[in-house]
């Protein structure tokens, strides 16, 4: 018997607490665990407001800094996506790479660098996109890099597509002083239910003002060893974003088409 007690009361009283201990212990998890916690900024989802009383020019092409991740191996074959909506000595930006191309690199293709050396955080590395910690860094190393003048960061893919005009016209709708994260879900459901409904899917890009890319590189540091096990860059820096007070705010004309394998 599993409440050898003749008492009523104590068998309840047994009982309620098993139960209760039950409950606190699935809040617990839900509450604690990194993967979890990140994904309740669902319930925050910012409404974007239009940008009101503005006192200042509005945002062109030049006030935007493209920061893609790619791989050297990989660019001859996706370089063709880039170079659909690249215009040299308009679009501004750097691409990374893992490891120096072989010359001459088209002038066609964005400008690139190489990423820097990540062995430092060999033992935060638990996870399971090979470039994960790589491809985070770029916020903060494209930060370093290029910070005149700007007013949003867009951080893509190296197979991403983007309509320049439309984008530049809808950022234009934010004011870029403020913290911003624009982004979209996945059109996966599933995906977004392994990560996160609060996360901006890379594949489609996404877009943060020039405050919270500030802040992001400043911090960048601490947050990707604070999250040695999400899947990709683009968690890791939703977690990150998150820590820091800023929810994703969604914009529709993004779109990320899922590979089915993750
Ligand atoms: C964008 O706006 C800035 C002023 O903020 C201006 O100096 C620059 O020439 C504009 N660039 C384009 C391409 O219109
Ligand atoms: C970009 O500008 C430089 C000089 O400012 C020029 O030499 C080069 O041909 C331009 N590239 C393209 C693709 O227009
Ligand atoms: C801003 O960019 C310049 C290079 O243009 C760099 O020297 C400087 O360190 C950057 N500032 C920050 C805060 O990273």
């Amino acid at each position: 018997m599993i409440f050898p007690y003749k008492n009523k009361f104590i068998k309840t009283l047994c009982q309620s607490i098993a139960i209760l201990g039950l409950i606190l212990y699935i809040v617990y998890i839900f509450w604690h665990h990194p993967f979890y916690n990140s994904s309740f900024t669902i319930f925050t989802t910012k409404i974007a407001q239009p940008a009101k009383n503005r006192n200042y020019s509005p945002t062109n092409i030049t006030h935007v800094i493209f920061g893609l991740s790619g791989t050297t191996n990989s660019w001859n074959t996706k370089k063709h996506y880039i170079e659909s909506w690249w215009c040299p000595n308009k679009t501004r930006g750097l691409l990374f790479l893992d490891r120096p191309p072989p010359s001459p690199w088209p002038a066609t293709s964005p400008p690139y660098r190489v990423s820097q050396d990540t062995s430092r955080y060999q033992m935060y590395n638990k996870h399971k996109l090979k470039h994960a910690i790589r491809m985070a860094r770029v916020v903060e190393e494209i930060f370093n890099a290029v910070n005149n003048s700007v007013r949003w960061y867009v951080m893509t893919d190296d197979d991403t597509i983007i309509f320049v005009d439309n984008l530049v016209e809808v950022l234009g709708k934010y004011d870029h002083r403020e913290y911003w994260y624009i982004g979209m879900n996945s059109e996966s459901i599933a995906s977004n239910v392994l990560f996160s409904f609060g996360m901006a899917f890379g594949g489609a890009g996404y877009a943060l003002s020039f405050p919270l890319a500030k802040a992001l590189a400043m911090n960048l540091d601490v947050c990707i060893k604070r999250y040695p096990s999400l899947y990709g860059s683009d968690h890791i820096l939703q977690s990150c974003i998150a820590d820091l007070g800023v929810s994703l705010t969604l914009e529709r004309g993004l779109h990320q088409v899922i590979n089915l394998g993750i």
